[in-house]
C-alpha cells in the first residue's frame, strides 16, 4: 500500500469512527459551469457554488471547448474555496472528494479531475470519480429519498435517456437518443429562431406565449422501442422556417416554439410513462438541464398522476450543471468504498453503468 493509500485509510477510518454525518465536497467541470458544492449524507445541501460561463459563450452561439477550459482553471480555486466557506467547513472535515470524470469536453473534465487529485493527494482524502449524468440522476436525492425499482429520465444538452434503477448507484438504459438530444435539438431550433444562447430557456418562455399550430412530426420509432430520436423534428422546424421565408410568408416565432415544444414533450412523457409502468416504477424521477422546462415538467406531473407514479423533480437550480448532484452520486459510492486512484483521467464517452 502506498503512502498515499494508506492516508486515505486513516482518513476514511477517522471519519467512520467519528460518527459525524459524512460530507462530500463535490467538483464539477464537465462543460460550462465551474462548480464546487459540500453536500452531507448525500441530502442536505451545505453550499453549491456555480461559477457559470454562459455569458462567455453566448457571443459564439456555443461552449467553445478552449475558452471553457481555461476559465475553469482561473474559477476552479476560489469556486471550492468558496464551496467550504459557505458550508462552514475546511478540508479537515471532508469526508471525500467526488469529481466528474466523464462524460463531457475532455480540457473542461481535466481541470476538475486534477483539482479533485490535487487535494487529495496533499490531504489524503478519499477520491471519488463520479458520471456526470449519474450526478443528474442524484440531483432528486437532494429533494427526496428515492424508491426502487425508479426510472430516470434524463434529457439534457448532450443526453437523452430513460434509465431504470433497482437499486443505489446501478443504472439501467432502456432506451437512449439515436440522434440529437433534447436539449441540442432545443438550442438548435433557438439559433435558428435568433435566440441567443442556450436556447432552452428561451423556447420555453416563447412557448408559453404561442398556440401548438403548426404540424411537426413525433418520432414514436418501434412501438416497443425507449428510444428517441429528435434530428427530424428538428429538420421539420428549420424546412417549415426556409420555405415559409421563401414564400415571403412570417412563421410566428412562439407558435413555433410551443409546436416544437409540444412535439419533444408528448414523445418524453409517453414513453417515461411506458416505462414507468412496464417496470413497476415507485418513482418517476426528471434529471438534466431540460428538466428546467415548465411544459415538461407540468406535462410529466399530469402523465404520472394519471397513471398513479410519484414524480420527483428537482429544483432549476439542480437541473442545470451543479456540484451537489456530483456529491450527491458521490456518497453513494462513498458508503460501498468505492475510491479511485490518483490515475483517475477525464472520459469524455464514459458510458452509464454502476457508480
Ligand atoms: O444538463 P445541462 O445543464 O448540461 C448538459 O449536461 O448538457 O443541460 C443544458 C441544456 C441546454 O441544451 C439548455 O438549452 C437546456 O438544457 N435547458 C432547457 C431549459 N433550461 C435549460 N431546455 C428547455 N427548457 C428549459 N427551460
Ligand atoms: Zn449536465
Amino acid at each position: 500500500m502506498s503512502r498515499y493509500e494508506q492516508r486515505v485509510e486513516e482518513t476514511y477510518h477517522r471519519h467512520m469512527q467519528s460518527g459525524k454525518p459524512a460530507l462530500i465536497l463535490g467538483i464539477e467541470t464537465s462543460c460550462d459551469e465551474t462548480s464546487a458544492a459540500v453536500v452531507q449524507d448525500g441530502t442536505a445541501i451545505l453550499s453549491n457554488i456555480i461559477a457559470s460561463q454562459a455569458e462567455i459563450h453566448k457571443k459564439f452561439g456555443g461552449v467553445v471547448p478552449e475558452v471553457a477550459s481555461r476559465r475553469h482553471v482561473e474559477n476552479i480555486t476560489l469556486t471550492i474555496d468558496e464551496a467550504l466557506e459557505t458550508a462552514g467547513t475546511t478540508l479537515d472535515d471532508i469526508s471525500a472528494i467526488a469529481v466528474t470524470y466523464g462524460p463531457g469536453l475532455v480540457g473542461a473534465l481535466l481541470v476538475g479531475v486534477a483539482a479533485a487529485k490535487a487535494l487529495s493527494f496533499a490531504r489524503g482524502i478519499p477520491l471519488i470519480g463520479v458520471h456526470h449524468i449519474a450526478g443528474h440522476i442524484y440531483a432528486n436525492r437532494l429533494v427526496k429519498e428515492m424508491e426502487f425499482p425508479l426510472v430516470s429520465l434524463v434529457v439534457s444538452g448532450g443526453h437523452t435517456e430513460l434509465v431504470l434503477m433497482e437499486r443505489h448507484g446501478e443504472y439501467r438504459i432502456l432506451g437512449e437518443t439515436r440522434d440529437d438530444a433534447a436539449g441540442e435539438a432545443y438550442d438548435k431550433v433557438a439559433r435558428a429562431l435568433h435566440l441567443p444562447y442556450p436556447g432552452g430557456p428561451h423556447i420555453d418562455r416563447l412557448a408559453a406565449a404561442g398556440h401548438a399550430s403548426l404540424p411537426l412530426p413525433r418520432a414514436w420509432l418501434e412501438p416497443d422501442s425507449y428510444d428517441f430520436s429528435f434530428s427530424g423534428l428538428k429538420s421539420a422546424v428549420l424546412n417549415a422556417l426556409h420555405n415559409a421565408e421563401q414564400r415571403g410568408e412570417t412563421v410566428e416565432p412562439a407558435d413555433m416554439a410551443a409546436s416544437f415544444q409540444e412535439s419533444v414533450i408528448e414523445v418524453l412523457v409517453e414513453k417515461t410513462i411506458r416505462a414507468a409502468t412496464a417496470y413497476g416504477a415507485k418513482q418517476v424521477l426528471l434529471a438534466g438541464g431540460v428538466a428546467a422546462n415548465s411544459g415538461l415538467r407540468r406535462a410529466l406531473a399530469d402523465g404520472c398522476q394519471k397513471a398513479g407514479v410519484e414524480l420527483i423533480v428537482p429544483p432549476i437550480s439542480l437541473c442545470t450543471d451543479n456540484a451537489a448532484m456530483i456529491a450527491a452520486a458521490g456518497y453513494v459510492s462513498y458508503q460501498k468504498r468505492q475510491f479511485a486512484s490518483l490515475d483517475l483521467n477525464g472520459v469524455p464517452g464514459l458510458p452509464l453503468t454502476s457508480f
